[in-house]
């Protein structure tokens, strides 16, 4: 007999995308077949210093497209970022946006696009689906296996003034086309490899166990999961290794196809809450959270975090229920700390009384909505307290 969500009607997004070594290049032909004669490159200065938006400059001039460079966008993007992008896609004519980077400059890209066409503030669409109108041509070439910015439907920028993150979540969202090339990669360094992967990792784990998953997203979720566990480690140990770039970069994307229509849960409701009071990196704050809001979760999905265990490697047959539970907070744990993650919340400037207001900004998070246990506040509270 089929599960009850499997026979529900469900809606998917994704973009057409292009998967594979030159990718990028292709970057003048798309924005030539869109009809576009100038765009707005949005791009930052490590991906610039890299020379991945150079690579893209030479497709654009190749195909004749002309350009506008705005490349002042940094991590944990700000709504005045957004604000000060739409002012030169506006000042410089432009007809359509190449976003070249990891999570920051493509949803600041994708920021600069609504904003444009609606004439609103981008904290004005906070939310679900409340982006009337959408925004130009949208071309995304992720510089990083992590946020998945480049199929999702999300944007999530920092609402500056409140000191917190804001998650925009709307089909309008979701770009033109993603050429995701595995080449940039090689430029990471150990660092962002880690973050980013974590950030993939924590997607596929929570869009499978989110309570909007369904077969669809299922499938993507644990091809993730399965592939970042064992890439991963390996783009450590061979950071110019196409072969293993590419895996991660895999892993990436389906993550992103994954919870993109799933969503996610309260990692990342916890994490935006940390990153907007905290200067700590989106992929390491989930890093930092997903074992003690996996153990919370267990009971709330055993089957599904036993699946997330086997996939991992775990063996859970003939465990109790809290054997398994324990062995997959420690698989994970162990995980991280394997890729060098080894501090805790307390060690990057948290402290027990910053978490009633960490607990009470994360509770109003969308992403909490899909969590597949109802948490309360001071529930909330106590995973960040098992964190510190
Ligand atoms: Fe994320």
């Amino acid at each position: 007999m089929l599960a009850r969500n499997e026979l529900e009607l469900r809606k998917f997004f994704a973009p057409e995308f292009i998967f594979g070594c030159g990718a990028l290049e292709l970057t003048g032909r798309y924005a030539r077949n869109f009809g576009l004669r100038k765009v707005l490159l949005v791009t930052d200065a490590g991906v610039t210093g890299a020379g991945w938006a150079g690579r893209v400059c030479g497709s654009l001039d190749e195909a004749g497209i002309s350009y506008e460079m705005f490349d002042c966008v940094f991590e944990n993007p700000r709504s005045c970022e957004v604000t000060a992008g739409a002012e030169v896609y506006h000042a410089a004519e432009c007809q359509g946006i190449v976003a070249v980077g990891g999570g920051s400059p493509m949803d600041c890209a994708k920021g600069i696009g609504i904003v444009s066409s609606n004439r609103r503030n981008i904290l004005a669409f906070e939310g679900i689906d409340l982006v009337r109108m959408p925004g130009p041509p949208i071309i995304c070439i992720p510089t990083t296996a992590g946020s998945s910015a480049d199929v999702s439907q999300f944007a999530i920028i920092t609402n500056e003034a409140e000191q917190r993150k804001v998650a925009i979540i709307s089909k309008t969202l979701v770009p033109d086309i993603a050429l995701i090339d595995p080449l940039p990669l090689t430029t990471m360094n150990t660092t962002l490899t880690v973050d980013t992967g974590m950030d993939a990792f924590s997607h596929a784990i929570e869009a499978y166990v989110s309570n909007a998953s369904s077969p669809v997203t299922d499938l993507h979720a644990l091809q993730a999961i399965g592939l970042e566990v064992s890439a991963l480690p390996d783009a450590l140990c061979a950071p110019g290794d196409l072969q293993t770039r590419y895996r991660t970069m895999l892993s990436s994307l389906h993550a992103g196809l994954a919870f993109s229509n799933a969503s996610i849960g309260a990692v990342h409701a916890m994490s935006h809450s940390i990153s907007g009071l905290f200067d700590l990196t989106h992929g390491r704050a989930n890093a930092l959270l997903l074992e003690h809001v996996v153990g919370y979760n267990y009971i709330a999905a055993p089957d599904r975090f036993d699946e997330v265990a086997r996939t991992m490697g775990l063996r859970p047959a003939g465990l109790s229920g809290h054997e398994r539970q324990q062995a997959l907070i420690r698989a994970i744990g162990d995980f991280r700390r394997s890729l060098g993650i080894g501090e805790t919340l307390s060690e990057v400037g948290v402290e027990p009384g910053d978490l009633p207001e960490l607990a009470r900004r994360a509770f109003v998070d969308p992403c909490m909505a899909t969590n597949p246990r109802r948490l309360k506040p001071e529930e909330i509270e106590e995973i960040y307290a098992a964190a510190l």
